[in-house]
């Protein structure tokens, strides 16, 4: 098994609601992240806070984008696209994640060219799948995670897959309290590595990053990250109070 770095992060969504509060969270965040701290650190911003709070992390956590427009410039009203945010130094971002594939409608292949777009950039991309509670109770889970990477990653090649990471975040537990058990996400993760391997190889499989995202607490964090193919956690609410993210930051 290829090594891998923890990889711990925060998505924000449309959270915290000013500047100020942004970054005195970020400030609260960063005091957490030690040269002892097991894992790298990301945090997924508002577009609006991206530079701020970069500046205020300084190099112990990566500051990235919770979403891009696939497009370098045109009618695109409210689009924000990668060279944008390449332009003030942000190399990161989310990509189809479950709020933007069924509120904001983005399809597979709108969220395929936002990843073919970041990586064209020299961008790095975290490549959100995850399957509706409806397709968990039909056993399905395997069935949309090939369906969701496949779609997410066509046209992508396995020179660049080092610019990807993948977030598997069950829709049934995002912001419900219902974090998947270890043993759950671990054999979803194992699935998710398997699809990886019959697509780019075993070398690249085993060296893609795959996190966990649902309901991530500080309690259940070391459980799961425990877990062989588990590779970090893709963290909302908890995301959003310095103490408890530093706790998962720093889990044992
Ligand atoms: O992207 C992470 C998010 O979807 C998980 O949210 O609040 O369940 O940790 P939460």
């Amino acid at each position: 098994m290829y090594a891998r770095k923890a990889f711990i992060t925060g998505n924000w969504k449309l959270n915290p609601q000013t500047k100020d509060e942004a970054i005195e969270l970020a400030t609260g965040i960063a005091s957490a992240v030690t040269d002892d701290s097991p894992c790298d650190v990301a945090l997924f911003v508002p577009f609006p806070y991206i530079e701020s709070v970069q500046e205020t992390v300084g190099d112990k956590v990566i500051i990235g984008a919770e979403a891009t427009t696939p497009q370098i410039n045109g009618a695109f009203t409210g689009g924000v696209s990668p060279v944008m945010l390449k332009s003030i130094g942000c190399t990161w971002a989310l990509a189809g994640h479950s709020e933007r594939r069924v509120i904001f409608k983005e399809s597979d292949e709108e969220i395929n060219e936002q990843c073919k777009m970041l990586i064209e950039h020299d961008m790095n991309v975290v490549l959100c799948i995850g399957e509706t509670l409806e397709e968990f109770e039909k056993e399905l889970v395997g069935a949309v995670c090939e369906i969701q990477l496949k779609k997410g990653l066509a046209g992508i090649d396995k020179k660049d897959l080092d610019k990807v990471t993948i977030a598997y975040e069950p829709v049934w537990a995002i912001g419900t309290g219902k974090v998947a058990t270890p043993e759950i996400a671990q054999s979803v993760h194992e699935t998710i590595r398997g699809i990886l391997k019959g697509m780019y190889g075993e070398k690249i499989a085993d060296s893609t990053r795959i996190l966990y995202g649902g309901s991530v607490s500080p309690e259940s964090v070391d459980g799961l990250v425990a877990k062989p193919d588990i590779d970090g956690a893709l963290v909302g609410g908890a995301s959003l109070n310095a103490e408890g993210f530093g706790r998962i930051i720093n889990h044992e």
